[in-house]
C-alpha cells in the first residue's frame, strides 16, 4: 500500500487548491491576449458558453472519477476501467496525462521564470529605464534575455525549485498551504490593479471593448480558439482537477465546487482584461500584435503612469504567483503517478519527477535562445513554432490535451454506469436536480466540442 495519500483539510482548501491550479498564465497572459486579437465582446460570451457547456460538465466529471477511486489518473482508470468495455486500455488515458504534465511544466516554468525576472527589473527601477525607448524593451526583451541561455536556465531551474519544494511538503502542508498564502494575495493585487486601471481614461472603452458584443465579427476560428482555451485555462485534459478530487473528502459537493472553481476562474481572467486594455488604452500605444505583449509593452505603459514601477513589480509577482499555484497542480499529476502506482515516497516521488522536469525543460530553456526570433513564442499557442520549446507547446496543447479531454469524457458519459455517476456527484450534495443536463453534456455536447478541436487540428486549420 502506498504512503497515506494526504487530504485537503476541507472545503476551502480544494476549492483554492483547484482555483489556483486554472489561474495561470492562460488567465492573466493568454486570455487577454486572445480576446484582443478576436475583438472581444462576442468572443467573451463565447468563451462563457464554452465554460458552461464543456468546462464545468469536463470538470465535474473529472474531479468525480479522481474522489471516487481516491487516486490519480493512471490508478484511477485502470480501477475503473477493469470491468468495462475496453478494459485496462483506458490506463492510456492516465499515462497522457503524465505525459501532458511532464510536457507542458516543462516549457510553462520556463515562462513562468520571466515573471520573477521581470519583478526584480521592475524593483530595481532598471525596468522603468529600459522603457522609456520601447524599441529598447523589446531589444531587451529578445536579443539580450531570451538570448542568453544563462539567464533562461536560471530562472526556470529557480522557479522549478520552488514548485517542486511545494509540491514535496504534500497535499495538506505544500499545496495547500501555499495556495492558501498565494491566492488571497492574488487576489488583492488584481483588485488594486483594477481599481487603478479604474482611474486610467481607457477603462470606459476597455469595458465596452469586452462587453458589447459584435457578433458579425465572430469567425468559426475564434468559436474553435474560445472552445480551446476555455479547456486550458480550467487545466482539464490531464487528470490534474482528476488528481485534486483524489484528496477530496465525501462530504464536499462535486457540482458546487466545479462552478466555484471556473466563476472565480472566468472572473480573473476578465479582470485581466480589464487591467490591460484600460492602461494600453489610456497610454495611447501602438499594440503588436505579439503575444509578448506582456514583456515587451505592457511596462512601456505603466512607465507612463504614476508609480510605474511599483505597479510593474505588483504585476509580474501577480503573474509569478499564479504561476507557481499552476506548476504546482502539473508536477503533482506526474508525482502522484509514481506515489501511487510506483509505490514511491513522496520525497523521493516530487525530488525525481521535479529533477527530470527541470533537467528536461533546460533543454527548452536553452532552445529559445537558439531560435530567439520574437515571433516565434507564441505560447500555449495553436501553430508549431520553431525549437523545442515550440514543439512540446505544440504537442500538448494540440494533442494531449484535447485527445485526453475526450476520452474523459467518452469514458464518464459513456463507459461508467449513470448510477455510480450519479452517485458520486450526489455524495456531499444530495439529490442532483440536473443530473440529467450534466449527462446530456458530457455525453454529447462535450465530445462533439472537444472533437471539433481534433478534427480542426487535423485538417490543419489553425485556430490561432
Ligand atoms: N490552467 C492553467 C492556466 O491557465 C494552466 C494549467 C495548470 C493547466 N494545470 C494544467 C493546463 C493542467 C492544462 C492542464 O495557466
Amino acid at each position: 500500500m502506498p504512503e497515506d495519500r494526504g487530504q485537503w483539510s476541507g472545503k476551502l482548501g480544494f476549492i483554492l487548491a483547484a482555483t489556483g491550479s486554472a489561474i495561470g498564465l492562460g488567465n492573466l497572459w493568454k486570455f487577454p491576449y486572445i480576446t484582443y486579437e478576436n475583438n472581444g465582446g462576442a468572443f467573451v460570451l463565447v468563451y462563457i458558453a464554452a465554460i458552461l457547456v464543456v468546462g464545468i460538465p469536463i470538470m465535474m466529471a473529472e474531479v468525480l472519477l479522481g474522489r471516487k477511486t481516491q487516486l490519480s489518473p493512471v490508478g484511477a482508470f485502470q480501477n475503473l476501467g477493469k470491468n468495462k468495455a475496453g478494459g485496462q486500455a483506458w490506463t492510456a488515458v492516465g499515462f497522457l496525462g503524465v505525459l501532458a504534465g511532464f510536457t507542458i511544466l516543462s516549457y510553462y516554468s520556463v515562462v513562468a521564470g520571466w515573471t520573477i525576472h521581470y519583478a526584480w527589473l521592475a524593483l530595481t527601477g532598471r525596468l522603468v529605464e529600459l522603457s522609456s525607448d520601447p524599441q529598447a524593451l523589446q531589444t531587451y526583451f529578445g536579443s539580450e534575455f531570451l538570448a542568453s541561455g544563462s539567464s533562461q536556465v536560471f530562472y526556470h531551474v529557480l522557479f522549478m525549485g520552488l514548485t517542486t519544494a511545494a509540491v514535496f511538503f504534500g497535499v495538506k502542508r505544500g499545496i495547500e498551504r501555499v495556495a492558501r498564502i498565494l491566492m488571497p494575495f492574488l487576489f488583492l493585487i488584481l483588485v488594486v490593479l483594477v481599481i487603478y486601471s479604474s482611474t486610467t481614461e481607457g477603462f470606459g472603452e476597455a469595458l465596452t471593448f469586452l462587453f458589447r458584443p459584435d457578433f458579425g465579427s465572430l469567425t468559426t476560428a475564434s468559436v474553435l480558439e474560445a472552445l480551446g482555451h476555455a479547456f486550458f485555462t480550467l487545466s482539464l485534459g490531464m487528470g490534474a482537477m482528476l488528481t485534486y478530487g483524489s484528496y477530496m473528502g465525501r462530504d464536499i459537493s462535486i457540482p458546487r465546487a466545479a462552478v466555484q472553481i471556473s466563476a472565480l476562474d472566468t472572473l480573473i481572467a476578465l479582470m485581466a482584461c480589464v487591467i490591460m486594455f484600460s492602461i494600453i488604452n489610456s497610454a495611447d500605444i501602438d499594440v503588436s500584435k505579439s503575444s509578448t505583449i506582456l514583456f515587451t509593452t505592457i511596462p512601456t505603459v505603466f512607465a507612463k503612469l504614476p508609480a510605474a514601477s511599483l505597479f510593474n513589480a505588483m504585476f509580474y509577482i501577480l503573474i509569478g504567483f499564479a504561476a507557481l499555484t499552476s506548476t504546482i497542480s502539473l508536477l503533482e499529476v506526474v508525482s502522484s503517478y509514481a506515489i501511487d502506482n510506483l509505490g514511491w515516497a513522496r520525497h523521493r516521488a516530487t525530488l525525481t519527477m521535479g529533477g527530470a522536469i527541470t533537467i528536461f525543460g533546460t533543454l527548452n530553456a536553452l532552445s529559445l535562445g537558439a531560435s530567439s526570433r520574437l515571433s516565434s513564442i507564441n505560447l500555449i499557442g495553436r501553430e508549431s513554432t520553431a525549437g523545442l520549446f515550440g514543439t512540446m507547446d505544440y504537442l500538448a496543447s494540440n494533442w494531449y490535451l484535447p485527445v485526453g479531454g475526450l476520452l474523459i469524457a467518452l469514458f464518464a458519459g459513456w463507459i461508467m454506469n449513470p448510477r455510480e455517476t450519479r452517485q458520486e456527484l450526489e455524495t456531499g450534495h444530495g439529490p442532483l436536480a440536473s443530473f440529467g443536463i450534466w449527462h446530456f453534456l458530457i455525453r454529447f455536447v462535450s465530445p462533439l466540442a472537444v472533437g471539433a478541436i481534433i478534427v480542426s487540428v487535423i485538417l490543419g486549420k489553425e485556430y490561432n
